[in-house]
């Protein structure tokens, strides 16, 4: 499904609202919920709004759990730090535990140490919950199922940091990889999921905004197997529910 909207600040507040419902939802069903958030720029709004007491009010704080799709390898005070964003927008100012923090770790020795420590890190986290939180896609294939995974999109079709292009692409068993310095902007080493563990999601959120990023979805629901080809993007195909916000304005 794609939802379009006249700008951000509109996408933003549809993409709050919709995070808040699930989250509710998730909280009543199973106690708890998990969200994996989004790197890059866009989503900041929509993490400052729902840092606000108007939004804020109606988040369980308490039993949400968050996570990262990504993280760039940079200290989690660095600028360009995914990490860094969402707490100045979002975790410094609302009322949520330490532990219901599950930030991708970038002071491991090295990138791979990273990805290796994240993915135990999420495997003992989802093998103490109900079996229902992990999706079996065959034999000793389990990945988690997480609540709801927000996406951005990079002008180039990339998502999380998966590029055009990338053996990362291929991976079945990883949960978690790292991907070489010289990619994406800024060009550093990062650490991402990999697409089985994105496609267990429940629900899919992407936020993206602009004429090229837009054109690029064009293509991914137009001419589907040509997209698949060219855009990381096009490979988020979760089981669940996959919803595009828009705006063309940036
Ligand atoms: C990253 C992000 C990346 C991002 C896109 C879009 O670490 O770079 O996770 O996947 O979502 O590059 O970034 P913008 O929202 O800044 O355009």
């Amino acid at each position: 499904m794609v939802r379009k909207f006249r700008d951000i600040k509109e996408l933003s507040t549809a993409a709050v609202g919709h995070i808040i419902d699930i989250a509710r939802k998730a909280v009543r069903n199973k106690g708890f919920c998990t969200i994996v958030m989004a790197g890059g720029s866009t989503p900041r709004l929509a993490y400052e709004l729902l840092s606000s007491p108007a939004y804020a009010k109606n988040m369980p704080w308490r039993n949400s759990h968050l996570f990262w799709g990504d993280e760039r390898w940079v200290t989690s005070t660095h600028p360009d730090s995914n990490f860094a964003m969402a707490h100045k927008a979002l975790l410094a100012k609302v009322s949520i535990q330490p532990k219901n923090i599950h930030q991708i770790p970038t002071d491991a020795t090295n990138p791979e140490d990273g990805a290796a420590r994240y993915e135990k890190h999420l495997r003992g986290f989802f093998h103490t919950k109900p079996s229902a939180e992990m999706k079996s896609l065959a034999k000793d294939l389990s990945v988690p199922c997480f609540d709801l995974v927000l996406l951005g999109m990079g002008t180039d079709g990339h998502t999380a940091s998966l590029f055009p292009g990338s053996s990362i692409l291929a991976e079945k068993k990883k949960w978690v990889a790292a991907v070489p310095a010289g990619v994406g902007s800024p060009p550093v080493a990062r650490i991402t999921l990999t697409l089985p563990v994105l496609n267990g999601a429940k629900n899919i959120f992407f936020l993206v905004t602009g004429r090229v990023k837009l054109a690029i979805l064009d293509t991914i629901l137009t001419r589907p197997a040509e997209a698949q080809k060219l855009y990381p993007a096009a490979r988020i195909k979760p089981a669940g529910n996959l919803v595009w916000l828009t705006s063309e304005k940036e």
